[in-house]
Formats: C-alpha cells, structure tokens, sequence
C-alpha cells in the first residue's frame, strides 16, 4: 500500500486505514463481533496500519484491544481521542482507553469535535513528552466547524488534523488542506462515504466506463481515489465492520491515476 509522510517526524503512514464508529461498536461474541478478525485481517494484509476509535463509539475501544493479536499490536497504529470537558475527566478518560486497547502508549491522541481543546491538547502536550502518546491531533466531522478548527491549527502544535471530505462534502478544500499542507499537519479524512449516504445513494447506478481506466472496480474505491488524489492527505479511514468491504476499500491503496482527480471531479459535475 502507498505510504504518506507524516510532516512532523517523517514517520511514513499508509494512506486507507479503518475507522471503527459503528462497525466496532458490538457485543463480544456476537455475529458482528465474529466478522470483524476478517475486517483486521483484510486491513494488514494489504499493508494498513491505521484504526481509529474513541469514547464516544461504545465498546469499540474495548473491542478494538480484544481482537489486535500480538503480530497485529505490533503493526497497527492505533488512533482514538478524548471527548470530555476538564483535565482530570480528560485524563481519566484517556487512561481508560489505553487500558481498553491494551497500550501503555497510543500512537495518536486526538481532542475529539475540538471538545475542551485547549486543556486537552495542553495534557497532551505533556503526554508526548512522556511518551505516552506518540502524536496529538484535534477532530470534527462537519464543515460547519471548519473556522474554529483552521484557528487552532493556526495557533497549535498539532501533529494531525482529523476532518470529514468527500466528493459531494469539499469544504475542506477550502483552506483546511492547503492551511495543513503550510503548516505541516497531516490529515486524516473521516465521513469519506459521507458516513455511508453517499455510497449507498451510488451503489443503485452503474458505476461510469472511466472507472477502470483510473483503476477503480467499484463506487467505494472511486470514492477513495478522489480523496487520495488531493496531495495534503495523509489517510483515509472509511468505517466498516465488513470484511469484504474492508478488502474492497484497501484496494485503492496501491497508486492514484495522475488523471484520477480531474476525470472524477468531470463525471461528478456533469451528472
Ligand atoms: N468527529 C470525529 O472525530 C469523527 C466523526 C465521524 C467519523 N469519524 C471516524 O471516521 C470513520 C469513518 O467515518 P464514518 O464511519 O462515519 O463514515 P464513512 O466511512 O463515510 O461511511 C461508513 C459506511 O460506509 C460503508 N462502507 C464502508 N466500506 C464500504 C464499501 N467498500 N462498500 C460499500 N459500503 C461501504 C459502511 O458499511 P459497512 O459497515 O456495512 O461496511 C458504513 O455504513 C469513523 O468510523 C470514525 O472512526 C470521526
């Protein structure tokens, strides 16, 4: 799978990765629950590393460190955040979730909707240092917030930026991208199937004749090339807790089309 850069330390990320909203949020032993080792194995074996969670998924932190085997630990990235107001909540509520995903240190602590950012990302401050996480980033998922969440990436020292974008959602192309390109942020990209109404509107159509011809076989990889193709994208990280789409959705990790971008954008303005 194609890797990006992280601006910060160099560090390189591969680019599809796996969100776990929804998909990982199951009782244990349950039939989702069993789905979801083929979810994990789909993911590495094509080279991803990169699952990311939170508090406010229910148990898909819990989840998430059930299901990591030692060779998979070893490997995976593992990315969550802190959705609390006050430093000590906040602090608690971070512990607990290194303990629910069995680490003693996160790979990318992120301040999840810009929720009491400025103690937060203070605390984490303080956590990389300790090496207790590895990175810290902020979070939304609307481009409502997109202001607020351009002034802390102006005035922060953040490692990542984490923000929805997708075909029919570009606001972030904006200022968001370039001000993270400037600034050298990485970016993941959430809701990229805009949180799944976006391809569920295009799976009823046929997917257009170009498709192949920027090596894509299906609407989720199309949908994940446009975003690949901007250059200030580190990751994506489509949410599923379905094997086959997981495998479905790595498949775009191996080269984006020089072409892939502007061809898309055509089809997508002329429909
Ligand atoms: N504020 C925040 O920090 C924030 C907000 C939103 C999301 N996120 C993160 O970003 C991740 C992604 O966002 P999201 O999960 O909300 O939305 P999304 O990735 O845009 O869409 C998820 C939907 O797409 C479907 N899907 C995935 N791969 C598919 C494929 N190959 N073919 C057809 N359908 C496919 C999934 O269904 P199946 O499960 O059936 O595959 C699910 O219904 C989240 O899981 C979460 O980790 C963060």
């Amino acid at each position: 799978m194609e890797r990006r850069v992280i601006p910060s330390t160099g560090e390189m990320l591969p680019v599809i990765g796996c969100g776990t909203y929804l998909g990982f949020d199951v009782s244990i032993g349950s039939a989702g629950y069993h789905r979801l080792p083929g979810v994990l194995a789909a993911l590495f074996s094509a080279g991803g590393t990169v699952l990311d969670s939170s508090p406010m998924y229910g148990r898909a932190e819990d989840v998430v460190g059930k299901l990591l085997t030692s060779r998979d630990r070893e490997r995976a990235f593992l990315a969550t955040k802190v959705w609390t107001r006050g430093r000590t909540a906040g602090i608690a509520q971070m512990e607990r979730s290194l303990e629910l995903m069995g680490t003693d240190r996160i790979d990318l602590m992120q301040v999840h909707n810009l929720v009491d950012w400025r103690i937060h990302l203070d605390t984490l401050a303080g956590w990389k240092r300790d090496d207790r996480a590895r990175y810290v980033g902020v979070t939304h998922y609307t481009s409502s917030a997109f202001a607020d969440l351009a002034a802390v990436m102006e005035t922060s020292a953040l490692d990542f930026v984490q923000l929805n974008y997708s075909l029919d959602d570009r606001a972030a192309e904006t200022r968001l991208l370039k001000l993270a390109q400037d600034r050298g942020i990485a970016i993941l990209v959430n809701r990229p199937f805009g949180g799944g109404l976006l391809i569920r509107s295009l799976v009823r159509e046929k997917l257009p004749d170009f498709a192949a011809s920027i090596g894509c076989e299906s609407w989720s990889q199309l949908l994940l090339t446009f975003i690949l193709a901007h250059p200030a994208v580190t990751c994506v990280i489509p949410g599923t807790g379905n094997p086959s789409h997981m495998a479905d959705d790595v498949k775009v990790g191996a080269a984006i089309h020089p072409d892939a971008r502007d061809r898309i954008l055509k089809w997508w303005s002329a429909r």
